[in-house]
């Protein structure tokens, strides 16, 4: 089956009936998006589906036919962070940095579905990622520099 990942397509092994995030780290060597708890609860694994931030450890990966995936790797474009990477690192959000790419990923989901998002939409669009490093004070702040440098 192809899989089209990062503006790429990819011919994928899917006899096993793998999730899209054992395809990602396993087939595809993409490993910047994390397993976690494997049951949609904590963030870690999130990538971009069609614009949509999904957790991919429950996604299988034959839902991803005819889809675009945007994985942590397909943010940078000629070199360059994507603005709300910057932002996060201006920051100095992340401590162990294990939520990093899904937090990216769901920021990222949410500012191109919403420019401006309020104080409450962000915490509502964050609310599946977990950070066990409680950074969320910077993670909000990050957003909220985001957001007001594409403003
Ligand atoms: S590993 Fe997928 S949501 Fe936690
Ligand atoms: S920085 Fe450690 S889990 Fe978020």
């Amino acid at each position: 089956m192809k899989i089209n990942v990062n503006g790429k397509s990819h011919t994928i092994n899917v006899s096993a009936n793998p999730t899209l995030l054992e395809v990602l780290r396993e087939q595809l060597e993409l490993t910047g998006t994390k397993y976690g708890c494997g049951e949609a609860a904590c963030g870690a694994c999130r990538v971009m589906m069609d614009g949509t931030a999904v957790p991919a450890c429950i996604t299988p990966a034959v839902s991803a036919q005819g889809k675009d995936i945007t994985t942590i790797e397909g943010l940078e474009k000629n070199g360059k962070l994507h603005p709300v990477q910057e932002a996060f690192l201006e920051e100095d959000v992340f401590q162990c940095a294990y939520c990093a790419s899904g937090m990216i990923v769901s920021a990222v989901a949410l500012l191109e579905r919403n420019a401006s998002p309020s104080r409450e939409e962000i915490i509502e669009a964050m609310n599946g990622n977990i950070c066990r490093c409680c950074t969320y004070p910077q993670i909000m702040a990050a957003i909220e520099k985001a957001k007001t440098s594409k403003a």
